[in-house]
This record gives structure tokens, C-alpha cells and sequence, in this order.
């Protein structure tokens, strides 16, 4: 393989805040240019919408390459996988006519099991006991403790391990007795009674989705590095967010992987050397689903009106999402860890009709200013935003194509955004639809 030929094939599009920017949108738009599209953190924990015979279909693990016939979807070693999920979702795609012979998983990524879920909840539980407000306010879909186990080693089963019986019901009893032990103090303190923990119906499951799964299981490092050496080009989709990451995000309201940019050469075993484009994705207002500190949160009736027009509701949950102001401190940050090279701007028609826009420069946090982004959720907590206030535009822009048709504050909104994060801007959102999107070859500003 001629490694150095091919560099430089693959792009990225990943979110710059807390999840929900619309890059399943980004995705489908691009998918088609690409030979794989690869998932490479996370699990059910994300979600996005795709279009499926005019019918609306929400996916958690399998990427939005599947909707392209000549596109593989390959699920990364770095993503942990339900396979109960994963199946439903598979049936549930085949059942409206598409093919799913594209979709490949690794099989070094990690396996959710329902004891995951059971101590997903536990703990949460235990987090908010007592009035507590502590929780994190996880999706409960066992994807803490399923990557837990996987630093923990001993117990982690992986995607391969699901086709050997001995190493499967080895692991499974291990997991069962370490989790038995692990949630017995927490079963009491909750005065609930402790889930079984029984490893047989776990494992006799997990085979039998194993079985069911095997056709679709392969080295994907391989593959994928193949690939790349051909002179394929591969996109990345980031699921959850960069202030979700577990490293750099607002820790510890953040979920379990590295969901910023910086995940994705771990989660798939490709060099970053391969990498030349990464979408960083940036809704022109913020949201946040689940517990952790927002600085811009809006508690209003402004509030409330962005969250109705933006349909703000969680795919995976369908929890009511946070909606406060575009943060561009953070979007700064978010762009400079994950190497954007573009931005795309997305809902910017869910601002339309409001008289002013404000977007966060700064924060004044124990009396001093400061125009870093703190990856600290309690410090963040503290943090007070300082506002810039820009005119709003009162016309609606879901029609738009062209920048020239955007109403003048409605472009200078982005060219601020452009201007303050030091990227260019290249598409704009202005609608669900793949078509309503308007695109800036040279940036906002030209
Ligand atoms: P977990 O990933 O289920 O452990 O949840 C950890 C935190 O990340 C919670 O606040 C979730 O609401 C949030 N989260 C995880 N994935 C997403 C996502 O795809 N969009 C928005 N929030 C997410």
C-alpha cells in the first residue's frame, strides 16, 4: 500500500457545541462524494433524522451513508454498539426497501449489553436521590458504563466477541459479577430492588444478536486504511458534540467519548495524516440536552419561542432541549480543537423574526473577564456571559439560495460568527430540507 499518495482524501463533520447541530443534514449532503461514511465514537446515544420514501426515519448507530448505495457505513471500533439497536434499525431500513449490504462493523468496537442500561439508570438515580442535582443526565443508554468496561478490560465485550461463545460467557460473567457487587450499596441506599445481574439470559441474547450480526463484522482498520491507499475518500461523521467530548468538553456534564475531531483517528484507525476537511457545524443559536452549565441559557419566552420554531426536542429522548444564545467563545474553542477548516451555520431561519440578536464574546467569571472557553463544568457554572448585540431581521429566509439574498443582518450575524471564530463560513442553513441550505464557496465574507 503507497501510504503517502492518498493523503489528505477524508473529511470530517463534526458538532462545535453540545450535540444537535444538524450535521445529519451536512452528512447526507456530502455523503455522496465520499466512499464510506464512518461513525467512530459514541453509540444509540445520538440520533438523526434521514428521509426514507418521504417517510422520516430516526437512526441512533447506523451513519447516513446507508441511504447511498455506492457508499459503505462503517461503524468504527471507537463507537460502542447495541446490537439490539443495531438490528432494529437494520430491519427497520429493510422493511422500507433499502439496502443495508453496505453496512460494516468493527469488529473491535464495543458491545452495550442491557446490564449497561440497568447501571446507566442506577447511577442516575443515585445522582439525583435525595433532591440531589447532581445527575448528568445521561440518555440512559448504558454508554458510560459500556466504555467503562471497555478501559476497565476485564469484562468489555467486543463486537468479535460476540462469535466466540467461551470468551463471550466468560466476559458476561464477569461483568455480572463486578456489576452485582458494584450497584448492591447503591440498590440499598435507593431502597430498590437490585437488578439480577443473571449472566445466562444476557449471554444466550447477545449470541443469538451475534449470530445475526456476524455477516456484517470485519476489520474495519483494515478496510478502511485499504481504502484511503486506493485513493477513497472517507467522511467522519461525529455523533454527541465537541463540548460533549469526555476530554474537552464541559467534564463532567459530558458524555463518554472523544466526540470532538480528536476522536476520530483513535475511533477508526486511520492516521490524521489522511485528513484534510473538518466541517466544524455550528447552529446559530445554542442547545443543550441534559444536565451542565450553559452560559447563554435563555429561561424566557424568547426561550421558549426558539425552542417551538427550532422543534427542539430531543431525537433520542424526546426531552425538551436548553435554548439560549449562540456562544461564540465556545464555538471558537470548538472550531480550534477540532482543526475546522469550514463552518457550516445551521437553523439560522429558526432567528428570523426577532427585533435583536445577541452572541456571547465573553465571560466574566469571580470578577475577571476572559475570552477563553473553560472546559470545567463547575467552573463554567459560574461563568457570566457579556453580550454583544447584533440587529435581527424580521423577513423569513427558508427561501433563500444565494448569500445575496439574505437579508444585510442577517448576513452580517454570520459574518460575526466568521470574523470572531477565524474560519470561513461556507454553508448556511436556512430550512430541514437538503435544499435549503445556501452555500459560500469563498466563506461569508468572500
Ligand atoms: P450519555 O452520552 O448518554 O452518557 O449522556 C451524557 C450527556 O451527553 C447527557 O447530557 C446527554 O444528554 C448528552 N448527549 C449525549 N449524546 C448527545 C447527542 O447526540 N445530542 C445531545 N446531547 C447528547
Amino acid at each position: 500500500m503507497d501510504h503517502d499518495a492518498n493523503r489528505g482524501s477524508c473529511s470530517a463533520v463534526v458538532g462545535l457545541q453540545w450535540g444537535d447541530e444538524g450535521k445529519g443534514k451536512l452528512v447526507d449532503r456530502i455523503a455522496g462524494e465520499h466512499d464510506a461514511v464512518v461513525r467512530y465514537n459514541g453509540g444509540a446515544n445520538a440520533g438523526h433524522s434521514v428521509v426514507v420514501g418521504g417517510e422520516r426515519y430516526a437512526l441512533h448507530l447506523i451513519p447516513s451513508g446507508i441511504l447511498s448505495s455506492h457508499v459503505k457505513a462503517v461503524i468504527g471500533n471507537g463507537v460502542v454498539v447495541d446490537p439490539e439497536v443495531l438490528l432494529r434499525e437494520i430491519d427497520g431500513l429493510r422493511d422500507r426497501g433499502v439496502d443495508t449490504s453496505n453496512l460494516v462493523v468493527s469488529d473491535r468496537a464495543h458491545v452495550v449489553l442491557q446490564y449497561h442500561k440497568d447501571e446507566d439508570n442506577l447511577r442516575e438515580a443515585l445522582l439525583t436521590a435525595g433532591g440531589g442535582s447532581g445527575a448528568i443526565g445521561t440518555t440512559k443508554r448504558g454508554i458510560g458504563p459500556a466504555y467503562a468496561d471497555k478501559v476497565q478490560r476485564s469484562a468489555g465485550v467486543r463486537v468479535g466477541d460476540l462469535l466466540r461463545p467461551e470468551i463471550l460467557r466468560e466476559k458476561i460473567e464477569r461483568a455480572c459479577l463486578y456489576k452485582r457487587a458494584a450497584t448492591a450499596e447503591i440498590c440499598r441506599e435507593l431502597g430498590v430492588e437490585a437488578p439480577a445481574f443473571d449472566p445466562e439470559p444476557v449471554y444466550e441474547q447477545a449470541a443469538g444478536l451475534g449470530r445475526r450480526l456476524a455477516p456484517m463484522i470485519d476489520d474495519t482498520v483494515y478496510l478502511l486504511n485499504g481504502m484511503v491507499a486506493d485513493g477513497k475518500s472517507l467522511l467522519f461523521e461525529g455523533a454527541n458534540a465537541t463540548l460533549l467530548d469526555v476530554d474537552h468538553g464541559t467534564y463532567p456534564y459530558v458524555t463518554s467519548s472523544n466526540s470532538s475531531a480528536l476522536g476520530i483517528h483513535a475511533g477508526s484507525g486511520v492516521p490524521a495524516s489522511a485528513l484534510s476537511r473538518v466541517v466544524g457545524v455550528l447552529k446559530a443559536y445554542s442547545t443543550r440536552v441534559g444536565s451542565g452549565p450553559m452560559p447563554t441559557e435563555l429561561h424566557d419566552a424568547l426561550g421558549e419561542r426558539i425552542r417551538e420554531r427550532g422543534r427542539e426536542y430531543g431525537t433520542t429522548t424526546g426531552r425538551p432541549r436548553r435554548v439560549g444564545w449562540l456562544d461564540l467563545v465556545a464555538a471558537r474553542y470548538a472550531a480550534m480543537i477540532n482543526g475546522a477548516t469550514e463552518v457550516a451555520v445551521t437553523l439560522l431561519d429558526v432567528l428570523a423574526g426577532l427585533d435583536e440578536l445577541r452572541v456571547c464574546v465573553a465571560y466574566e467569571i469571580g470578577g475577571e473577564r476572559t475570552d477563553r472557553f473553560v472546559p470545567d463544568g463547575h467552573v463554567l457554572g459560574g461563568a457570566t456571559p457579556i453580550y454583544e448585540t447584533l440587529p435581527g431581521f424580521g423577513e423569513e429566509i427558508s427561501e433563500c439560495r444565494g448569500l445575496d439574498e439574505l437579508p444585510g443582518a442577517a448576513r452580517a450575524y454570520v459574518e460575526r460568527i466568521e470574523e470572531f471564530v477565524g474560519v470561513p463560513v461556507r454553508t448556511i442553513g436556512v430550512g430541514p430540507e437538503r435544499s435549503q441550505t445556501i452555500e459560500a464557496s469563498a466563506g461569508a465574507m468572500g
